[in-house]
Formats: structure tokens, C-alpha cells, sequence
């Protein structure tokens, strides 16, 4: 009972942190046996991962890319090149954190498919088409299990926002022009080694997730710093009136951080309802 208490504090006090800095929780030097078994599903870490990915995608999206391209800022699929003065889009942002997580030692993997896609190497193979369309007429995660990959999550990504819709549907190698609002657009696909984690792996896991997309974001910001006329970069958001602001990375990781918070603390937690579940006995014993 005593290590249960222990555990439940060790657990909350990582989240506490995770709430509030972005500092990562160190994984303990040592790892007794007893430790190893209380496990979580990697279903509860996608579930996490994925929430703080939908948060940054959707406030990239709505409070960067909508509101910077009505007061100047561009994005463009050749926003890496020097003498282009622009961002990522946002699913070249999630290239980018993709790319970041790549570098961190939890290996964790995204891809951002579709089969209807604007860029031929982002279409679903014949696999994926089949969970792809399960996800499409359930609008809920499909998971699964390759002798490849492990194990395998695929999220629907949907058009949460309105230039998602515009864009692509304006786009000229779109195959597809009439999207809207709340369709299923396409998939992110998660993939994981194994079936199961120590609580400390799961906060390490979201914890790297967390600093990739501040990476991201971070690269963003050090590619407008070269910008001729370079936008301010502080607490303001870029909006048509008060013109092309740019968040610094603490304001816009509060942001994505505040969004997400409450499904990363109930995947690690209380997924399935109060203390006295067996979830979370299971997590605490
Ligand atoms: C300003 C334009 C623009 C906006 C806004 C935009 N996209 Fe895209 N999107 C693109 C382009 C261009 C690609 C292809 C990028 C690549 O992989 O080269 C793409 C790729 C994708 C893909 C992968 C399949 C494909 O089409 O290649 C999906 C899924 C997707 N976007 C969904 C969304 C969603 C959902 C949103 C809103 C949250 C969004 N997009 C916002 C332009 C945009």
C-alpha cells in the first residue's frame, strides 16, 4: 500500500512538473522488477502523444498559418530554402517533429498519410488504405500490430480549421477540391516497439514529444529571424489588426501544453475513472 502511495506521488509530481515547465522528467537510474510490472498500455501513450500533436497542429494552424497569411506571413512547401521568406506548412511542421523525435531515444514514429493527398508520397499503401477506411467510418483510432513496425496506432486527421479546407481544396495538385469542415482528411500513423510501459517511459515518451514540437516551432522562429523586415516575436499572436506577431516558444508551448494537459494526465492516470479501477490500481501497485 505504502509503494502504491509512493508511486501515485512519483507519478503526480512528474505531471506537476510536466504542467508547469518544460523540463523533462529524469527516468530513475534504477528499475526494480516490482517497477517493471506496473504497466501502461501503448494505446494510453498514443492516446497522449497524439493529443499533444492534434493541440499543436490545430493552434499552428488556427492562431499561426489562418490569421499570419491575412496579415503577411507566408507558408509554402519550400520554406526550408534560404532566400524563401516563409514558414512550413502545417503538415511539413509535423515533418519537422517528426524528424526532431527521430534524434530522442524513445522511438516513437509518426507519418501523416491520406489517400487523397496533395504530395503522391504521402498516399497510404495498400495496408494502410484497409485501417485507413476503418478510421474514416469510425472517426476513432484503428490499432494493430506489424512483424515490421510493432505496434501501430493511426489517428483520424481532421479538418479542424479553416485553412485547412481552402488550402487544399485551392491547392493544384489536390486531387480532391471539395473538402470541408470537420471531414477526415487523412491519418497520422503512430508506430512503438512494444505493447507496454513503465508510467516513467510514458512521461519520457510525451516529454520528448513536448520538446520536438518546441523544436519545431523553435525552428520556425529562427528562420523569420532572418526575415528582411523580421516579425516581433514575444506574447502576441499574428492577427489582421494588431498585424504579423509572432509567439516566442513558451507562449506558444503554454498554448499547446494547456490544450493537451488533461488527456496526457487521464491516459497516465485516471483513463478509466477513478482511483479503485483496476487501470489504476494496476498503475499504482
Ligand atoms: C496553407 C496550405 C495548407 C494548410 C493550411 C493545410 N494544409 Fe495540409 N497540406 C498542404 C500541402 C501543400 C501538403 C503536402 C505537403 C507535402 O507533404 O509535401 C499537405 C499535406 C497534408 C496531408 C497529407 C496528405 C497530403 O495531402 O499530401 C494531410 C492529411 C493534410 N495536409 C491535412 C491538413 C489538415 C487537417 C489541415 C488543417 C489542420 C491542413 N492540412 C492545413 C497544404 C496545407
Amino acid at each position: 500500500m505504502k509503494s502504491f502511495r509512493i508511486a501515485l506521488a512519483g507519478a503526480l509530481s512528474c505531471i506537476a512538473i510536466w504542467l508547469l515547465v518544460s523540463a523533462p522528467p529524469e527516468l530513475p537510474e534504477t528499475t526494480s522488477a516490482t517497477e517493471t510490472q506496473r504497466s501502461l498500455d501503448v494505446e494510453n501513450m498514443f492516446n497522449a502523444v497524439n493529443a499533444i500533436n492534434d493541440a499543436a497542429r490545430t493552434i499552428y494552424t488556427a492562431r499561426i498559418v489562418g490569421p499570419g497569411l491575412k496579415s503577411g506571413l507566408k507558408f509554402s512547401e519550400e520554406w526550408s530554402e534560404p532566400d524563401v521568406e516563409a514558414g512550413p506548412l502545417p503538415a511539413l511542421f509535423l515533418r519537422v517533429v517528426a524528424g526532431r523525435m527521430e534524434s530522442k531515444p524513445p522511438r516513437l514514429g509518426l507519418y501523416l498519410g491520406s489517400d487523397a493527398p496533395i504530395n503522391k508520397s504521402n498516399l497510404f499503401s495498400e495496408t494502410q488504405t484497409i485501417a485507413f477506411e476503418e478510421v474514416k467510418a469510425t472517426r476513432a483510432p484503428v490499432f494493430s500490430v506489424s512483424s515490421t513496425a510493432g505496434q501501430i496506432a493511426m489517428y483520424p486527421d481532421i479538418a479542424g480549421a479553416g485553412p485547412c479546407v481552402s488550402c487544399h481544396n485551392d491547392h493544384k495538385d489536390s486531387p480532391k477540391t471539395d473538402w470541408k469542415l470537420d471531414d477526415v482528411m487523412g491519418a497520422t500513423t503512430w508506430t512503438y516497439p512494444r505493447a507496454s510501459l513503465h508510467p516513467d517511459e510514458y512521461l519520457l515518451t510525451t516529454d520528448a514529444f513536448m520538446a520536438s514540437v518546441a523544436e519545431a516551432y523553435g525552428l520556425y522562429l529562427d528562420k523569420v529571424k532572418g526575415f528582411e523586415t523580421p516579425p516581433a516575436i514575444g506574447t502576441d499572436w499574428p492577427s489582421p489588426e494588431r498585424g504579423v506577431a509572432l509567439p516566442d516558444v513558451p507562449t506558444f508551448m503554454a498554448a499547446v501544453r494547456a490544450k493537451a494537459a488533461e488527456t496526457v494526465m487521464n491516459e497516465l492516470i485516471l483513463r478509466d475513472g477513478l482511483p479503485g479501477d483496476d487501470k489504476l490500481a494496476a498503475v499504482l501497485q
